[in-house]
């Protein structure tokens, strides 16, 4: 077998395929969409959203979206619609979003005190979730005969719709027609997706999943975000390992957690950038506000970053494999009494492809350099042989934790010589380089 360094991996799934780990639901690919841990500074922090919750049957997953969008960071304001009530108790949504839900149009002390315009306008966003057919008929002709459609047409925030329904609802051309009209109005839609559908049914209908509800909230706030430094500023940030099969249930791998690069596209996108973040598999949850595209090889991930293009700058924080196999098996290789010999081949070089395009290279491209010895006399001579403006040189000599830990200590090497930066948490680092992005992009 070919002599692997430290840092690779062969993993070897023995056994039948219900031993994949995918199988199991724990491999990257299967949880990748996102994990219910707390993001690190997400788009959504601090952010306002008005909740308008109606009355459809995916109103029971409201509890677990107020609870995501908390974890980000934002604050949340609920509106129940009568019907809504019927799915979800105003008590429940008011201990999950720590706020007065509101219900009633025709309030009192609401409309002394609040009022539904000041409602809607104190909100950075209006989420509909789940949107019924009736609502979305309602925004379309305008109607406000109650506080949610009276606040829907007061705002002057942008609005995102999660429509839920049962597919001859959604299809309906009534339905239909009501969504055109709200797009054509810039309403922004989430779904709905396929599947079983709570009325026995299958189709289209089913509300999106809370992850993807998150993601665009995020999406539309960072569009939202038009005074931060990066707007319309378009960034592709590569993150995390490759797998190069060995067969189809073998790979070749890294230790790379994606947590770097996950973080800078983050911080991107929290100053505005519009950030296309092309990944291996990782454990790390998509950040919110960002593109994200998932691959598995090196000559996957090159095909993304080339479809990205054209960008202002490219981060390249990913770990690609230097080898691929060049052989990989189509099907499983099978346990014999002599072990394969792998023969490997050197992948594409993304960040020297980047670097050295004659037409459309980014106007900055960053590269990084994970070294165990001699770290910046290796950084500064891969800056130079690859072409790209900036290396961010980081120790992952073993004990240092910077392979899957929440740490990491970087020298940023660019044409003007080496800074040392402390060591930081990965989300500090990745802020204080979108800061310094935003600084080269702007002298
Ligand atoms: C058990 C049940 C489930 C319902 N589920 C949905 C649904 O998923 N989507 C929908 O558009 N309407 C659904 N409806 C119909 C709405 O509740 C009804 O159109 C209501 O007037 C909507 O009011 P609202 O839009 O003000 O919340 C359902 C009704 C019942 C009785």
């Amino acid at each position: 077998m070919t002599k692997l360094d430290k840092y690779s991996k062969i993993s070897i799934l023995w056994d039948v395929p219900s031993q994949l780990p995918w199988a199991l639901g724990s491999s990257p690919r299967a949880t990748g969409q996102r994990t219910h841990q707390k993001a690190d500074r997400s788009v959504l922090d601090n952010r306002r959203i008005l909740l308008i919750v109606s009355g459809g049957i995916a109103a029971v997953k409201v509890p677990d979206l107020i609870r995501r969008l908390r974890e980000r960071g934002a604050s949340v304001r609920c509106i129940l619609t009568r019907a809504g009530a019927q799915f979800v108790t105003p008590l429940s949504l008011a201990a999950l979003s720590g706020d007065k839900v509101y219900t009633e149009l025709f309030s009192l002390t609401d409309e002394s005190e609040m009022g539904h315009i000041r409602l809607s306008r104190e909100a950075d966003v209006v989420l509909v979730a789940p949107a019924t057919a009736d609502i979305m008929a309602k925004m379309a002709h305008g109607m406000a005969d109650d506080l949610a459609t009276t606040a829907l047409l007061a705002t002057d925030k942008p609005v995102i719709i999660a429509p839920s329904m049962n597919v001859m609802m959604w299809t309906h051309p009534a339905t239909q027609a009501n969504l055109a009209t709200l797009q054509g109005r810039q309403i922004t839609t989430v779904g709905p997706g396929a599947g079983d559908l709570a009325c026995g049914e299958v189709g289209d209908g089913r509300m999106a999943e809370v992850p993807e509800i998150i993601a665009a909230v995020g999406r539309l706030l960072r569009k939202d975000n038009r005074n931060g430094p990066l707007a319309r500023r378009r960034i592709l940030v590569t993150s995390g390992p490759t797998y190069e099969p060995i067969d189809p249930v073998r790979y070749l791998a890294n230790r790379s957690s994606g947590k770097q690069g996950h973080a800078i596209a983050a911080a991107l996108a929290n100053l505005g950038a519009d950030v296309t973040l092309v990944s291996g598999p990782t454990h790390e949850p998509a950040p919110d506000g960002v593109t994200l595209i998932r691959v598995e090889t090196a000559i996957d991930m090159l095909k993304a970053v080339r479809a990205g293009l054209p960008a202002d700058v490219a981060v390249c924080a990913a770990a690609v494999a230097d080898w691929g196999v060049s052989n990989p098996a189509p099907g499983k290789i099978k346990k014999g009494a002599k072990p394969p010999t792998l023969r490997l081949a050197p992948n594409p070089d993304i960040l020297a492809t980047l670097s050295q395009l004659s037409r459309g290279r980014p106007k900055l491209v960053v590269g990084f350099a994970a070294e165990t010895n001699n770290l910046l006399k290796n950084a500064k001579a891969k800056r130079a042989a690859k072409g790209c403006d900036w290396i961010v040189a980081n120790d992952v000599s073993p004990g240092t934790g910077a392979f899957g830990g929440d740490s990491n200590t970087v020298h940023l090497v660019t044409a003007d010589g080496v800074e040392d930066w402390p060591t930081m948490r990965k989300q500090a680092v990745a802020e204080r380089l979108a800061a310094r992005i935003a600084e080269a992009l702007s002298a």
